[in-house]
């Protein structure tokens, strides 16, 4: 069930809920309406700046006044968080109306602003509970919007659009959160099917059986250490009829559903969290499930290769060489290093769809986190147009992302004595690069682009839409990448993010 279960676009505000949300600017003014009064503001600290509430109370009812900095200046992210804000205040309310009359001077048009204030007040009001005993606390059940009577229309359709990217990311999020006992390749599997039952879209699911057939070394490499057998999951989104040429996007995920390192065993330390090292195949999952809900133009795959990465009798051994689906050889040097060993196979898979783009998403490197902290994912890739697109996207989304190289020079790192390459380059040196470089290899030259979402996977801390836990990161700007994707166009200029020579 998403949260809000339900959102009602209005031009009335409703008599019957006790609490409204109204923003208000810098100037101190209430979007559509009075000032703020001056003692209040003072008395409260509230100037009126993204991230500050302010609440009134009047004759038993609640008036939330969120602030929303300047408003003629504020932008989908901001409004995102405001409305995040906004339902951070609501602090266990049920029912909440906010008031949004008067939005036109925001200068984002009132479709838009429907989606992100669902997005925004669905990712704050998120909660986790499968695990708590005092859970069936108040959460949010029904949020009424209230719009100019012009912006009617657009604003349904925008939070209809924002409740199913807001499901999308709810999905992806309770996958992360939940313990890895509980979500086994087998479980991650069921809990996918579910999710395709519901939204539409069509799910292929290959046992270990069929993972050997279809010759999944990597996968099945990585599978070995673990007593739970692996899984390929993939998720097709077929559009209905209409107009022009579809492209065929296929997305492919990281599905380490916990990651002990293998027999390269990870300190204590660094294994906690490592339930999150399939972050990258709940959000592709994720994103497929949504496409119906908006129609995008495409026809999009989701791969996700899944398994635990444990350090049974018998798993693999550092020395040991993996056969991947395109022959190519990978020497195993550090079992710990697994996520490319099984996106491999997933590219691979990618690549016999004949698509257009193919984009993966993993929780790769710690290297890309020492990079770019726990906010920011990087971006790689050997097609200027695609990934151009992903850093387009992601800027409409709101979620942060950053470019970074695939430098030529480096694929020497992974020069195997014995093999095709090897699974690790020089320790410390460009990491996440140098798992660019690998997975680079398995793309058959078609344009594609990599996220390495390590750090963004999962949250230290809550703040704005975010709460501690996963985080759902990249499901939103999948979505908003696919409803861009054109198959006609300028080509890409192939190998844009190499640099150097050779
Ligand atoms: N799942 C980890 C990467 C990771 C680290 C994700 C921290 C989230 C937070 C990945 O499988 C891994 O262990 N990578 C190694 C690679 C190394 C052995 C070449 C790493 O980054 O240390
Ligand atoms: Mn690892
Ligand atoms: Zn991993």
């Amino acid at each position: 069930m998403t949260v809000p279960a339900d959102v009602e676009v209005v031009a009335e505000p409703p008599g019957d809920v006790p609490v409204t949300g109204r923003l208000a600017g810098t100037d101190l003014r209430v979007l559509g309406g009075e000032p703020v009064p001056a003692e209040a503001a003072r008395l409260r600290d509230f100037s009126g700046k993204v991230g500050e509430t302010l609440t009134r109370e009047a004759a038993g009812r609640l008036e939330i006044v969120t602030g929303a900095g300047d408003l003629t200046a504020a932008g989908e992210t901001e409004l995102r968080r405001v409305a995040a804000t906004f339902a951070r205040a609501l602090a266990g309310s049920p029912a909440a109306v906010l008031d949004l009359r008067g939005s036109t001077v925001l200068g984002v048009p009132a479709g838009r602003l429907a989606q992100v204030v669902v997005e925004g007040v669905s990712g704050a009001a998120y909660r986790f509970d499968r695990y708590r005993s005092d859970a069936g606390k108040m959460t949010l059940e029904r949020l009424v919007v209230v719009v100019d009577a012009d912006d009617l229309e657009a604003a349904r359709e925008g939070a209809r659009r924002g409740l199913a990217v807001a499901g999308a990311v709810e999905f992806a999020r309770h996958l992360v959160n939940t313990g890895p006992g509980d979500l086994t390749p087998r479980l991650l599997a069921e809990r996918a099917a579910e999710r395709a039952a519901a939204t539409g879209v069509s799910i292929e699911v290959w046992d270990e059986e069929r993972i050997v057939a279809e010759r999944l070394g990597g996968l099945l490499g990585v599978a070995r250490g673990s007593a739970e057998p692996p899984r390929l999951v993939t998720m097709t989104y077929e559009p209905g009829p209409g107009e022009g040429a579809l492209p065929t996007v296929v997305l492919v995920g990281k599905g380490i559903t916990f990651d002990s390192g293998g027999l390269s065993l990870k300190p204590p330390d660094s294994m906690i969290g490592m339930k999150a090292d399939m972050s990258g195949a709940a959000a592709v999952l994720a994103a497929v499930s949504a496409c119906p809900a908006l129609g995008i133009r495409a026809r999009v795959v989701a791969i996700a290769p899944v398994t635990e990465n444990m350090p049974g009798g018998r798993a693999i051994k550092p020395g040991d060489v993996l056969r991947p689906r395109n022959g190519k050889t990978i020497e195993v040097l550090n079992t710990d290093a697994e996520g490319r060993l099984v996106l491999s196979d997933g590219l691979v898979l990618a690549t016999e769809r004949d698509p257009d783009a193919i984009v993966d998403l993993a929780t790769l490197t710690g290297a890309c986190v020492v990079a770019l902290g726990s906010k920011v994912a990087g971006l790689m890739g050997n097609d200027s147009r695609v990934v151009g697109a992903l850093e387009a996207a992601a800027a409409r989304s709101g979620e942060a992302l950053w470019r970074l190289p695939l430098p030529r020079e480096y694929r020497k790192d992974i020069d195997s004595d014995i093999a095709d390459m090897k699974n690790m380059g020089k320790a410390r040196q460009a990491g996440a690069l140098v798992a660019g470089l690998l997975l680079e290899e398995f793309v058959d030259e078609r344009p594609w682009a990599h996220l390495d979402i390590a750090g963004p996977a999962d949250s230290e801390e809550e703040s704005y839409e975010l709460r501690k836990g996963g985080t759902g990161f990249g499901v939103r700007t999948l979505l908003e990448f696919l409803e861009a994707f054109e198959i006609d166009g300028e080509p890409g200029q192939r190998r844009a993010d190499h640099v150097g020579v050779g």
